[in-house]
């Protein structure tokens, strides 16, 4: 058995814009994947997108992991069909947000956007996390926004607001949990120079430059070349790149021996990336 057809990656989010063209990434690379969505119809045209071959390897699942009690449903359905996770990559929420300037917008709709940015991320997380992490080749990647870092334009507040909790979520996992076996990752995507690119800072502290991302819906705008971090064969996201179908090679590690650089280091890359 090869070492990737072993490994069974569940994408959260994988049904949306940029988790299906993870999804189709690492098929095409040879790993199981698992995506759970909380639309059947979703999942179809999902499955539409990805090539044939990918069949037996995709696990397809309804759950909605929002709640801690929908993530541990969705974990014990994962686990009967799958029987393991070895990495997860959390591509949760949703595509944009500019809703308008705050004193126009309701409370509600604040814990809509703070719940599907970064309260999923977090009942996800603590739903998936204890699968993967005792495992020294095991990741968990969380994918965010550059939106997190500044108002990208004016009426997109409340997405800053979101996903800068997701971001902040990402880097304070690392943060917390410095010595954990398993790789930690976070991946921005977003604008650059009118492209769409990405920012990653991985645990394993190493930093390049490949493409990255791209999904089922992606629309033109949002094609573009994209940046990213990380040693070859050191990182989950190994390459990504914007277009209608995913261009993506992921690169786990391999062995426990390869070395690893110490945790918690937060690698600060490209300016100007947006959501
Ligand atoms: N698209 C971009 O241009 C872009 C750029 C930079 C960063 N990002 C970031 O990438 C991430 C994903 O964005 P996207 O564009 O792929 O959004 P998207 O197309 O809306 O997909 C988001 C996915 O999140 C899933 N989701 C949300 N809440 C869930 C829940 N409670 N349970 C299960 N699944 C849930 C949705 O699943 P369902 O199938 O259940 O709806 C959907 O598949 C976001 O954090 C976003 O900020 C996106």
């Amino acid at each position: 058995m090869s070492v990737t057809s072993d490994r069974v990656v569940l994408v959260l989010g994988g049904a949306g814009t940029v988790g299906s063209g993870i999804v189709k990434a690492l098929l095409d690379k040879g790993f199981q994947v698992a995506v759970i969505s909380r639309d059947e119809s979703r999942l179809e045209k999902l499955k539409q997108f990805l090539p044939p071959s990918a069949g037996s390897r995709l696990h397809t699942l309804v759950g909605d992991v929002g709640s801690e009690d929908g993530a541990e449903a969705a974990k014990g359905d994962l686990l009967k069909r799958t029987g393991k996770v070895t990495d997860v990559v959390s591509s949760l929420g949703f595509s944009w947000w500019q809703g308008g300037p705050p004193h126009t917008q309701s409370l509600q709709e604040l814990h809509r956007v703070l719940d599907t940015l970064l309260l999923s991320t977090f009942t996800a997380w603590k739903a998936f996390f204890p699968l993967v992490k005792d495992n020294p080749n095991g990741s968990y990647t969380f994918i965010t926004g550059g939106a997190g870092e500044r108002l990208l334009m004016p009426g997109t507040g409340f997405l800053t607001l979101g996903a800068a909790g997701a971001l902040a979520f990402a880097l304070m996992v690392r943060q917390e949990y410095p010595e954990v076996p398993c790789k930690l990752n976070e991946v921005s995507a977003g604008r650059e120079g009118g492209r769409l690119g990405a920012v990653s800072r991985q645990s394993g502290g190493a930093q390049g430059t490949f493409p990255v991302a791209a999904g089922r819906e992606a629309s033109p705008e949002k094609r573009g070349a994209v940046r990213g971090a990380g040693r070859r064969g050191r990182s989950l996201l190994g390459n990504l790149r914007f277009r209608r179908q995913v261009q993506a090679s992921f690169q786990l590690r391999k062995s426990p021996s390869e070395p690893q650089a110490p945790h918690g280091r937060v690698l600060r890359g490209a300016q100007g990336a947006g959501c």
